[in-house]
């Protein structure tokens, strides 16, 4: 038998429960890793929650997690670039919170020496969607980006991803995560009441692209400090960004680019911090990436 945690209804996090399943297998092509660590994310607390049942509905019991690090524990016909006891991570389809998964051997990103495996596990869906947004911005050396809700999981990584593209970076954060962040390589900024003039006074030279991680008011600040409005991104809240000319910037996974952020971090380049959990206390765990502020990820270790 295998565990895994299911939701059996829409709700907060006392739905979350851990149950017995059977252990999955690999078929051709495909590996099976038991999980170490799994990642939670916004998007998980927002499924949960049911903020998404318009969009993507569920169909109960269902499962949740979309990213993992781990060991390979079995092997489907076919697979020649992975064996058995390789240590990998990368994104799984809403099945990660769980004692073992199966996923294309393709998907699979080897984890470099010298990255431990938490890290490893809390970098992949961040590490996709900073470098994602950043490869659509254009984002590089000539340029002063402006990274809202630059202590989370996301702006960690974004913040630290410009800083080596050569790029001078604003980050918005709560007073708490300033030192943090300007650790980070940014020049830390509060978020709320003033924002534009704060930003103005940290980069008087001017914003030339903004990514927001935070939504609406993050959104039209960006619009009243960035010229060209196709350079204002959102992962958060497309609605807004299109009505000021900007856009969503969410890129398709790539194991390509996380195994490229891996190896940054493998050499210390970038960090980030973790806050870990017990599998067993998801719910704590889901209670704390629902408060929407901490720094760094949090991660369940198996
Ligand atoms: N994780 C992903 O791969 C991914 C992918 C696509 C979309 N997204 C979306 O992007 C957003 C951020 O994700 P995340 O994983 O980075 O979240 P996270 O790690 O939970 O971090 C959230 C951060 O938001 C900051 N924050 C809260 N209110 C803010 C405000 N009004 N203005 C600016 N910053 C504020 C908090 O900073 P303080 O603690 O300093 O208040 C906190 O560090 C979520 O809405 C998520 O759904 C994430």
């Amino acid at each position: 038998m295998s565990r895994a945690v299911k939701i059996n209804e829409y709700g907060g996090p006392e739905v979350l429960t851990i149950v017995d399943v059977a252990e999955p297998a690999p078929g051709p092509g495909e590996v099976r890793v038991r999980v170490k660590v799994a990642g939670v994310q916004p998007f998980d607390i927002k499924t949960r929650r049911g903020d998404l049942a318009e969009r993507m509905p569920l169909t109960f019991p269902a499962t949740l997690g979309n990213e993992y690090a781990g060991v390979v524990d079995q092997v489907g016909p076919g697979v020649t670039d992975l064996a058995v006891g390789d240590e990998v991570l990368g994104s799984a389809s809403a099945v990660a919170y769980a004692e073992h998964v199966v996923v294309p051997a393709t998907d699979a990103v080897r984890k470099p020496d010298g990255l431990d495996i938490v890290t490893a596990g809390a970098l992949v869906a961040a590490a996709q969607t900073a470098s994602g947004a950043l490869l659509e911005l254009g984002v590089n050396a000539g340029d002063t980006l402006l990274v809202h809700a630059a202590a989370g999981s996301v702006g960690t990584l974004a913040v630290q991803l410009a800083r080596e593209a050569g790029a001078t970076v604003i980050g918005t954060a709560s007073p708490a995560n300033h030192e943090y962040v300007r650790s980070l390589g940014a020049t830390p900024v509060a978020y709320g009441p003033g924002l534009v003039e704060r930003v103005r006074e940290a980069a008087p030279q001017g914003v030339t692209v903004a990514l927001d991680a935070a939504g609406r008011d993050a959104i039209l600040a960006s619009a009243e400090l960035v010229a060209d409005k196709s350079r204002i991104g959102t992962i958060v809240d497309p609605a807004t960004a299109e009505s000021v000319g900007g856009r969503a910037v969410f890129s398709p996974r790539s194991p390509a680019r996380l195994a490229a952020v891996a190896a940054l971090a493998a050499k210390g380049t970038v960090i980030l911090p973790v806050r870990t959990y017990p599998f067993e206390d998801v719910i704590e765990a889901h209670r704390a990436v629902e408060s929407g502020h901490g720094r760094g990820k949090v991660v369940l270790l198996l």
